[in-house]
């Protein structure tokens, strides 16, 4: 068991991916306006710029991958659209890539060159929006402030729910601030109440959302998604849209300690 840095996002990752879209954008731009006008200079520009947007792009993978893996919801929404996003911006990386080596030739095919980066450029387009998407509906990165919300908190455990488990100290939440629980196989929530502590599953029952990074209030946690309300205790629905309650789970204070009974 081990206590998990703050994980809610990457900040940088969003920041980062300027550098590949201006620079692979800017390639094909300076390669186009080589074809029209027959300017080395354009030519040579679109080459570095290529070289500078893979070269970012690969170094931008590296906290989008991290957020894939620890920050998108599993089994929500947000995740099909990031693996979609994920395979969208491998392809950009091949495509450019590709046009580096093609152009790199004796005798590079200039037709060919233009073709492998309209097409990256096209799928760079489609990619950024999905990444707006993910950023700004699904609010990946994104850290959901309330009233007396506190500090994000989350624990790592490595194993299943099930049987029990020391998951907090007593007084390290305060009411109405909530705990993400990572366990091998699934992502719980440990809530403190007015009336005590309360788990419930991570996972909103309308699309996914994380609940963890919603709003707890009086005993109704929100969905930063699309807003459904549940009872933490029961895991009943307040407010839809979902319509099918949250699992819950039994927690009891021993000893200054909130134990999860699993
Ligand atoms: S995912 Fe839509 S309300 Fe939670």
């Amino acid at each position: 068991m081990r206590s998990a840095a703050h994980l809610k996002g990457h900040p940088i990752h969003p920041m980062l991916v300027a550098f590949p879209i201006a620079f692979l954008t800017g390639a094909f731009g300076f390669d186009l306006a080589y074809w029209l006008t027959g300017q080395g200079a354009f030519w040579a520009t679109g080459y570095y710029l290529a070289l500078l947007g893979v070269l970012t792009a690969l170094v931008a993978a590296v906290p989008g991958l991290l957020d894939y893996l620890r920050v998108v919801p599993p089994r929500s929404s947000a995740r099909n659209r990031a693996t979609l996003h994920l395979a969208l911006n491998v392809g950009v990386i091949a495509l450019f890539g590709a046009a580096l080596l093609v152009r790199g030739e004796l005798l590079p095919r200039l037709s060919t060159v233009l073709l492998l980066e309209g097409l990256g450029t096209a799928l760079l387009a489609v990619s950024g929006w999905l990444g707006g998407e993910l950023a700004f509906k699904h609010q990946v990165g994104v850290e959901n402030r309330y009233a007396r919300a506190g500090r994000w908190r989350e624990l790592t455990l490595e194993r299943s729910v099930g049987g029990p488990t020391v998951v907090a100290a007593e007084g390290e939440l305060e009411v109405g601030q909530m705990k993400l629980l990572r366990f091998r196989d699934r992502r719980l929530v440990l809530a403190r109440t007015e009336d005590g502590f309360a788990c419930f599953e991570d996972r909103c029952t309308h699309k996914g959302g994380s609940l963890a990074g919603g709003t707890l209030a009086c005993g109704t946690v929100q969905c930063p998604w699309h807003g459904s309300q549940f009872d933490v205790r029961t895991g009943v629905v307040r407010a839809g849209p979902a319509t099918e309650p949250v699992a819950t789970f039994p927690v009891d204070v021993v000893a200054g300690e909130v134990q999860l009974r699993g």
